[in-house]
């Protein structure tokens, strides 16, 4: 079950009501977890009725629409509305998605919205990703390769060596996918987690990369690869549809194997 990170001794509970007044029947009832740091409550969930008559089809246009138009307190990340940036990753009905790809039109009765599971959250729907971002820091992820010859010289890439990359260069680092793995849930500070192991690959893949050896080495601590327990959550929420645990298992496998 998808478990979400209180702010200590605390409990979630009921918040604001806040009725449609335009007097559409086109309403749609959106239920979001609030929690303010600097007035030190609850967190609650807040209801708003909001009337889907001149509203985008994404659930980020309806979050758009209430901070627009009925509470400009509401607190979400976003950046690029088109499935580009991975700022808008939150748990939508249950499941973790970009919001700015998820069609509300989708969801029979009412949206509930919530940040990401098992992280701290900054602010309402802003998750704290510094542990991520210094997971994703350690693999180095950037093409490493003798300064010399990359100043001199273009790196070639047959079309085939590129095309081992098809499914894993796409990732935007979204975290939809580490922050549905159950082992991340409960060992995130040592398991670098789906999505920094198939950012690890896609470098270790890289056919002009000449520190394969060196960068299987960094991840094949028992600790840092081996908390994948193959139980494919992480899979089945990218919302780009990449497959980390296939990295994953090629990384075990290269690692057996060298
Ligand atoms: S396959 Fe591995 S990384 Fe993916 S959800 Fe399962 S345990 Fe986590
Ligand atoms: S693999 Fe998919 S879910 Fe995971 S970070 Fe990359 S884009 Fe997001
Ligand atoms: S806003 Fe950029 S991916 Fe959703």
């Amino acid at each position: 079950m998808v478990q979400f990170n209180l702010p200590k001794n605390s409990k979630v509970v009921k918040g604001n009501y806040f009725k449609d007044t335009t007097g559409s029947k086109n309403i749609k009832k959106v239920n979001i977890y609030r929690w303010d740091p600097e007035k030190n409550g609850n967190p609650k969930i807040d209801t708003f009725e909001v009337d889907l008559t001149k509203c985008g089809n994404k659930v980020l246009d309806i979050l758009n629409k209430i901070k627009n138009e009925i509470d400009s307190s509401l607190t979400y990340r976003r950046s690029c509305a088109h499935g580009v940036c991975g700022s808008c990753a939150m748990n939508v009905d249950g499941i973790n998605t970009l919001s700015c790809m998820k069609s509300h039109k989708d969801i029979n009765g009412d949206i509930n919205i919530y940040p990401l599971p098992h992280l701290k959250v900054i602010k309402d729907l802003v998750p704290d990703l510094s542990t991520l971002y210094r997971q994703y820091e350690s693999i180095e992820p950037w093409l490493k390769i003798k300064e010399k010859k990359s100043k001199t010289k273009e790196i070639n890439q047959s079309k085939e060596s590129r095309k081992k990359l098809d499914g894993f260069y796409e990732c935007i680092m979204c975290a939809c996918c580490s922050t549905s793995c159950p082992s991340y849930w409960w060992n995130g500070e040592k398991y670098l987690g789906p999505a920094v192991l198939l950012q690890a690959y896609r470098w270790i893949i890289d056919s002009r990369d000449e520190e394969r050896k060196e960068r299987l080495k960094t991840v094949s601590d028992k600790l840092k690869l081996y908390g994948c327990h193959t139980i494919m959550n992480c899979t089945n929420s990218c919302p780009k549809g990449l497959n980390p645990a296939k990295a994953i298992s090629a990384l075990k496998k290269m690692l057996a194997t060298n």
